[in-house]
């Protein structure tokens, strides 16, 4: 990604102060706000004032510095003990993108492996781990876009879903990063983007994002997937995930399902962009992931408007799994994954110990 043009980073850490782009106010308004205390930083998760889930992984990190950099505590024991508390509280926010949990933990080793140092040594080296995790996501993406360019042509048309675009990480983002170093290349790939049923991260963050990089872009409802597929206008799915399990089974936004379903049934081709941070080997199989359900409102009243009759009753899913089978290929920052998945996830996550 050309980064002398106008772009937005979904987090920045300025003076020892960490922003976020407040996504809840796209596309009115670009507004950066501070978030001073790990409180902020769980409200702002679980609002998705930040979100995708290596953004979200991101934040907790910075969160949990925020958390224990004014400690007074002089015992290691003790500041663990505070520190794995708020490590807790973060990691209740949100239940289904794994990047969360994967990042608080990897700060928690990092303070353990600090453990003989000062306070002020250890503290400065979990701000170091959170720029960590911050800076590798950048690369990872960069290279997850690389990979998924070897997939697609000069030409071709993508069709994606929810936003998995700079927004939802460091920079580039995983899905959208091949469409925007395309776009570097000279490339005239176009997009579909779904609309994204209840809070429209297509609408209102990816078509925002391409937008701005000048990709053509293209908005449609969700219920249209089908329509343009079976035109013909569409050479390639491409969607984010939230987790991928052992057996290559992969959450994703609610809808994802049923795009990869209608994938097949139009015999085009559905790729996954995962960092290695999304994958859970420690989930065998789809059945582990826990999906987050998120308040009736957003469905009945999204956006301060009643769209359905008082009293009814509303089930509202935030994400579905899509089943290892109806996935063409899972592309990580290390190569692409294709089936059997079980054992090229396992070969993934040995050759990185
Ligand atoms: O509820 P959200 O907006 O956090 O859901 C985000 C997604 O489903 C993304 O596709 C996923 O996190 C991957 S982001 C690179």
């Amino acid at each position: 990604m050309n980064k002398t043009k106008n772009y937005m980073l979904s987090l920045k850490w300025e003076e020892d102060n960490l922003l976020i782009l407040d996504q809840t106010k796209l596309p009115e308004k670009t507004e950066y706000i501070m978030l001073k205390t790990v409180k902020d930083v769980w409200e702002a998760i679980f609002k998705l004032k930040v979100r995708g889930a290596p953004a979200i992984g991101i934040a907790a990190a910075y969160g949990l510095y925020i958390s224990i950099r004014d400690s007074k505590t002089k015992d290691f024991k003790e500041f663990y003990k505070e520190l794995k508390a708020n490590s807790d509280y973060l990691a209740s926010s949100r239940p289904t993108a794994v990047n969360l949990f994967w990042a608080l933990k990897r700060m928690e080793k990092r303070a353990q492996e600090s453990k003989d140092k000062s306070m002020e040594e250890i503290k400065r080296d979990l701000l170091m781990e959170a720029h960590a995790i911050r800076d590798e996501d950048e690369a990872m993406c960069k290279a997850i876009g690389e990979n998924l360019l070897t997939l697609l042509k000069d030409g071709m048309t993508i069709l994606t879903h929810c936003n998995a675009g700079g927004l939802a990480t460091a920079r580039y983002g995983t899905a959208l990063a091949p469409i925007f170093l395309a776009k570097d290349k000279g490339w005239n790939i176009k997009v579909f983007a779904d609309e994204t049923r209840p809070l429209l991260q297509g609408a209102r963050l990816t078509t925002w994002e391409l937008l701005q990089y000048g990709v053509d872009v293209t908005l449609i409802c969700d219920n249209m997937a089908a329509h343009v597929m079976s035109k013909g206008w569409i050479d390639a799915v491409i969607t984010g995930c939230d987790r991928v399990a052992a057996n290559g089974d992969a959450a994703n936004k609610i809808g994802t399902y049923g795009l990869a379903v209608l994938a097949k049934a139009h015999n085009i081709p559905f790729y996954i962009a995962a960092p290695s941070s999304t994958i859970d080997i420690d989930t065998a199989d789809g059945n582990g992931i826990v999906i987050e359900e998120r308040s009736e409102d957003e469905v009945s009243c999204g956006f301060g408007r009643r769209t359905a009759p008082e009293g009814v009753k509303v089930y509202n899913p935030a994400f579905d799994v899509t089943p290892n089978h109806l996935i063409t290929a899972i592309v990580t920052e290390k190569g692409v994954l294709r089936p059997p998945y079980d054992t090229a996830i396992e070969k993934l996550i040995s050759k990185k110990e």
